[in-house]
């Protein structure tokens, strides 16, 4: 990707889908037997892995990437295994262990591993699974869980911390069967709302109690679905980001203010003025946020958490903002161990950033200075591209591969608001396989 300075962002915008919704929604169709219907799907490349990975288990699935539509028949689902060569390429494939497990009664995984921001071991699932009765093998490469009895009637499982990925397992194995299941500590992310709107549309009793309590009573039969995608609060943090560095103006008419609470209160905080049918007096939830950036932004400290937290996969961004604004702040990171690596490729460009651990002290600077970066996660990907719009001259960003896994052509949506932005495809491979 070639980005060079570019004027104030300028325009109204739409976000699509949630990758991180629709991704846990297409594994929870394994739970049913038939052909469900899921709407506002982007396609990116988790979505089409993804997709391979249903079509490996067996299921028929049809996409118009057009339509964002996304057509899935899960009764001809015959296996319950997944391969190695899958997991590698996509973490979130562990979600399917909690509906194999429900369906067959049997889920063999390929061990999904670490990655650049963290270890991300697996036992918060393992352990819940257990917990409802099943039997844990490990044999490497694979993890087998099998319910070698009948389910319990009755599961209370305790998070250690209240994991995304633990969380959507267990409810959606705790949806199918007649067992009740209390999760306690559990995620609320807007995503796992997504997917419990999901699971209650196919029939299962689902209730959030305080504090962070979900209780399930499952259904011996769970129906297919239709269903329309959340819109996708990372995209809508990335376009705001964009607005708020380039000193612009832009609405994105479809976000939902009350997914993104924190990172809009970090804005205003920054000098930013933000519009949301909150901050109009509304008091229910509706779509609509419009940003217009003041031009001389302050430096404000953030501390990632699990939601209504500060959301990490917003992190690298916000830093990249943060590079720019006057005065020092510091990030705390506490999801991932290792998410700063961006922060080694901000500095190329000038940022003066001093790392500690999970902590990053950041002073801003007048003036950032385009090279060539390299994002090696997603959300990384999205904070190099957000600093080459202020940086003199050219930046050029390689490992685009990551941008792909989880944004879909949101490089077009930001030249359509005068973002000065380029994909070269071949160029940028060709690194990538020399890398
Ligand atoms: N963790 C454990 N044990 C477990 C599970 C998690 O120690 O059994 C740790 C992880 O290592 C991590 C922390 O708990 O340090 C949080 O992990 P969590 O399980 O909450 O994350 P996840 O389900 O693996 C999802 C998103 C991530 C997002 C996190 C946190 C999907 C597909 N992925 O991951 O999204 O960062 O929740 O909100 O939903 C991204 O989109 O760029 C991304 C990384």
């Amino acid at each position: 990707m070639l980005i060079k300075q570019s004027p104030p962002l300028q325009g109204t915008v739409e976000v699509n889908g949630a990758k991180n919704a629709v991704l846990v929604i297409m594994t929870s169709l394994i739970l049913t037997n038939g052909t469900s219907t899921l709407n506002n799907v982007p396609n990116n490349a988790d979505v089409r892995l993804m997709i391979s990975l249903l079509q490996l288990l067996g299921a028929h699935v049809t996409f118009n990437a057009e339509k964002k539509q996304l057509i899935v028949n899960t009764e001809p689902i015959g296996s319950y295994e997944i391969p190695p060569e899958i997991m590698n390429k996509i973490r979130a494939s562990i979600l399917v262990a909690g509906p194999l497990l429900a369906r067959f009664g049997r889920a063999r995984v390929a061990y999904p591993g670490g990655d650049l921001i963290g270890l991300r071991p697996i036992n918060y699932h393992l352990e819940g699974f257990k917990k409802c009765g099943a039997t844990i093998l490990h044999n490497d490469p694979f993890v087998e869980a099998t319910i070698t009895s009948q389910k319990n009637s009755y599961n209370r499982i305790v998070l250690e911390y209240p994991s995304v990925g633990a969380t959507e397992n267990l409810l959606m194995f705790a949806s199918l069967g007649t067992s009740e299941t209390v999760i306690i500590n559990a995620a609320l992310e807007p995503e796992v709302l997504d997917l419990i709107d999901v699971l209650k549309k196919m029939g299962a009793s689902i209730e959030i109690l305080p504090v962070a309590t979900i209780v399930i009573k499952g259904a011996s039969k769970l129906n297919p679905v239709t269903h329309s995608i959340i819109p996708d609060r990372l995209e809508a943090g990335a376009l705001l980001a964009a607005a708020a560095i380039t000193g612009g103006h832009i609405t994105i008419s479809n976000a939902r203010a009350s997914d993104m609470d924190i990172f809009l209160e970090k804005l205003s905080m920054m000098g930013h003025a933000i519009q949301t049918p909150f901050t109009l007096g509304a008091n229910t939830p509706d779509l609509g946020i419009t940003i217009k950036a003041t031009t001389n932004p302050i430096a404000v400290g953030v501390k990632t958490a699990p939601y209504p937290g500060f959301p990490t996969d917003l992190q690298p961004s916000f830093m990249a903002l943060l590079c720019a604004a006057t005065g020092t702040s510091v990030i705390e990171e506490t999801v991932y161990e290792n998410r700063m690596v961006h922060a080694r490729e901000l500095r190329k460009m000038g940022a003066q950033i001093a790392v500690d651990g999970a902590k990053a002290t950041i002073h801003g600077v007048e003036e950032l200075y385009g090279t060539d970066v390299i994002a090696t996660d997603i959300r990384a990907s999205c904070s190099l591209m957000l600093a080459g719009l202020i940086a003199q001259g050219q930046t050029r960003m390689t490992g685009l591969h990551h941008w792909q896994r989880g944004y879909d052509q949101l490089e077009e949506k930001l030249r359509a608001l005068g973002a000065n932005i380029t994909i070269e495809e071949h160029s940028d491979q060709m690194i990538n396989n020399a890398l």
